[in-house]
């Protein structure tokens, strides 16, 4: 049965090769100071900077550079950012990047005037903001989070050990978001598989959890099936426009909060990876590759049914004279035979974790309940010593 909800998503959506044509249009509804925030300098490399600048400058925008987000962007910076967007009194933070500069932008928009101390309020007491919210809009060159239509905001703090995802209401949302698939093309192969992982694992967090027939599953579904078809494409030529416009599309709808519309969910293996980022730095998606197959091992026996479903309709493997948890294993060995073909991290080692640091990451892990299997800090360190 589909649990009760309110679904609203208020984020005005522009796809495709011409999508930057509607950023004039956007850019009339607000004030005239536009605070333009990017990341580490792939925009200027790319000539997006100067794309979106020229629309600026013929706007007759006063524009507040702030670059420099950081993949997995720090508390200290979106101080920073707050700081800047409120001394320069901003109309508007226009976000032009990946999910890191999206979401800071957004961190940003609802920190700006708070009164109060922003990461325990946002972050640790996840309570909603209640002063004046600076609109965002964003220009998306990296695909994956889904942070261009939704309220996510996940920001790390290193001296606490804690990265920390706040999901603000509709009112945080970008207001509008230009989506071209061919600004993608310039991302690096091993960023491009981690966002197809991370798309992925977004569906998986959403599907894997309840035992009812449910709309959200069947579209799960038809949402991975179009990634895996995609990805192979896009591997094979990262050029190809129609593969990188799908995954486009496809990620958006992951986490636009659709496909979790009258679900349970617990996002464990963003919870663990998550923990694994905030002690390494590490990307994002690969944090969550490292550790899905042991983490799906584990639950498997706990909601087995849908995880030979998972294997019949998203990979084609038949029941035939398998058992239930024969079929559910198979789905699992192909999941994981995706994953060693697209090319992503099977291991937490991999991206700088240690023994040592098991109990830590372990610590920085939320436990959530909504999923086959609520964790014990135990499994989690079993779990993480699986994925070393
Ligand atoms: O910083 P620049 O120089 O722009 O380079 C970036 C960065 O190094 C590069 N890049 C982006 N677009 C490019 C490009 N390089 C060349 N050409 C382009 N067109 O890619 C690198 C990674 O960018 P980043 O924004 O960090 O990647 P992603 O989109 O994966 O975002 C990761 C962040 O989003 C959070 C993650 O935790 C992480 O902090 N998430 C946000 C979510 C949400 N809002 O709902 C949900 C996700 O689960 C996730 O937690
Ligand atoms: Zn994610």
């Amino acid at each position: 049965m589909i649990g009760n909800f309110c679904y609203h998503n208020p984020t005005r959506l522009h796809f495709g090769e011409d999508a930057i044509g509607s950023l004039r249009s956007e850019l009339a509804q607000y004030g005239p100071t536009v605070m333009l925030c990017y990341g580490g300098g792939s925009i200027k490399r790319n000539g997006i900077y100067d794309e979106v600048t020229a629309v600026l400058r013929e706007a007759g925008k006063t524009v507040v550079e702030d670059g420099g987000v950081m993949p997995n962007p720090t508390l200290e910076k979106l101080q920073e950012g707050a700081r800047m967007a409120r001394e320069n009194q901003v109309d508007l933070i226009l976000a032009v990047g990946g999910g890191s500069t999206i979401d800071y932008a957004k961190g940003v928009s609802c920190s700006a005037w708070c009164e109060e101390d922003v990461w325990e309020k946002y972050y640790v007491r996840q309570e909603e903001a209640s002063c004046r919210v600076v609109p965002v809009g964003c220009i998306l060159t990296m695909v994956g989070t889904g942070s261009e239509m939704n309220g996510g905001s996940v920001i790390t703090n290193p001296a606490c050990g804690m990265k920390i995802g706040k999901v603000f209401g509709p009112y945080a949302f970008p207001r509008f978001a230009i989506l071209n698939p061919r600004y993608t093309f310039t991302v690096p192969r091993r960023q491009m598989v981690a966002g197809f992982f991370d798309i992925m694992s977004h569906i998986m967090e959403q599907y894997f959890s309840g035992t009812d027939d449910n709309t959200s599953d069947y579209l799960s579904e038809a949402l991975m099936r179009s990634l895996i078809n995609s990805s192979r494409t896009a591997i094979r030529k990262p050029d190809d426009y129609e593969a990188r416009s799908n995954i486009m599309w496809t990620a958006t709808w992951a986490l636009n909060t659709l496909i979790g519309m009258g679900k349970t969910q617990d996002w464990e293996v963003h919870m663990i990876g998550q923990a694994v980022g905030a002690h390494t730095d590490a990307t994002h998606g690969m944090t969550l590759s490292a550790v899905s197959m042991a983490y799906y091992r584990h639950i498997l026996p706990y909601g087995v049914a849908k995880f030979a479903r998972f294997a019949e309709n998203v990979w084609g493997i038949a029941r035939g004279e398998r058992s239930l948890q024969e079929q559910a294993l198979e789905g699992l060995k192909a999941l994981e035979a995706w994953m060693r073909e697209i090319g992503v991290s099977m291991s937490i080692g991999e991206l700088g974790a240690t023994e040592d640091m098991l109990p830590a990451i372990a610590d920085s892990t939320f436990l959530l309940s909504g999923g086959y299997k609520t964790l014990s800090r135990d499994e989690v360190i079993a779990i993480l010593h699986e994925s070393l």
